[in-house]
């Protein structure tokens, strides 16, 4: 059975009353559609958290720079829907982009600091307008619990300070990236890829996990590790590497020494997609 989709925001929120009324809490997970199985173990998480799931699919405009995918990005509804209803959504807040953005809206939230590092300086703009949105959802939806995945680290790091310096009152999980059996972290973007750089885009998560084997036999030495991870995602046919940084988990500032949890996320382009991925190492 398809679960209902709404696209304004006075239904949303008549609906999230509703749920309310019956007892029950209200889980979310924020989308942009294209919805894979990641996305499905958010959902799940949800479920088994909350009572009343909300999934927004939005492809949000102003988190795309003028010349990323916004126009191409697959929009894919009636699978969506089909993939929430099996993961146990009660309901999609799709609206269209003059709902969410009206003319004449002129406020953006910015989080400092932390993205200025990563994926920041190649994408202006990228966080704010991911802050905006979220905010939004985060006020227009109304949840008790957020759902975000762990491949976007940086995003859901910014998100939880956001929460937290704005007194946002909801609780921010952030569920395990979802892989394919070749290690390659599920991404809407991963069907851009043809053939030869899907097969070699499973070199990102070979090259994160000798990352983490070096940290686990005593590397320490952050510049050593961060040159040997930048070297072994070179190595992958095709590929430009934009970075490969080991950071503080928390601040994701520079390290020397691998003396508390970091996370070593990278960023490459294979055939022009670009694709992200992390993991948490020195624990
Ligand atoms: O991670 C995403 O899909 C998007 O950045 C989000 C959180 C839905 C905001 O548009």
């Amino acid at each position: 059975m398809l679960i209902p989709v709404v696209t304004t925001i006075q239904e949303i929120r008549a609906a999230v009353a509703d749920a309310r009324r019956c007892g029950k809490t209200v889980g979310f997970v924020p989308t942009m559609g294209a919805l894979h199985e990641g996305h499905a173990a958010l959902v799940r998480a949800a479920h088994a958290r909350s009572g009343f799931v909300v999934v927004s699919i939005f492809v949000n405009p102003t988190q795309f720079g003028p010349n990323e995918d916004f126009g191409k990005y697959p929009r894919t509804l009636a699978t969506d829907q089909q993939v929430c209803a099996d993961a146990g959504a009660d309901l999609i807040f799709a609206p269209i982009p003059t709902e969410m953005y009206p003319e004449a809206s002129v406020t953006f939230v910015e989080v400092s600091g932390l993205t200025d590092v990563l994926c920041g300086p190649a994408r202006p703009g990228h966080f704010r307008g991911v802050c905006t949105v979220v905010l939004k959802l985060f006020n227009i939806v109304g949840p008790d619990v957020a759902h975000f995945g762990a491949k976007d680290y940086q995003q859901a790091r910014i998100v939880r300070q956001m929460v937290r310096d704005l007194n946002v009152p909801v609780e921010v999980r952030v569920e395990p990236t979802v892989r394919e059996a070749d290690g390659l972290a599920l991404s809407s973007r991963n069907r851009y890829l043809n053939a030869d750089h899907r097969a070699a885009a499973a070199g990102i998560y070979r090259a994160l996990q000798a990352t983490q084997s070096r940290a686990t036999t005593g590397e320490r030495d952050v510049v050593r590790l961060e040159a040997m991870l930048h070297t072994d995602l070179a190595t992958i046919p095709g590929v430009r590497v934009e970075y490969a940084r080991i950071l503080d988990a928390d601040t994701l500032r520079p390290l020397t020494q691998l003396d508390r949890p970091a996370v070593a996320a990278v960023a490459v382009s294979l055939g022009g997609t670009r694709l992200i991925d992390n993991v948490i190492i020195g624990q």
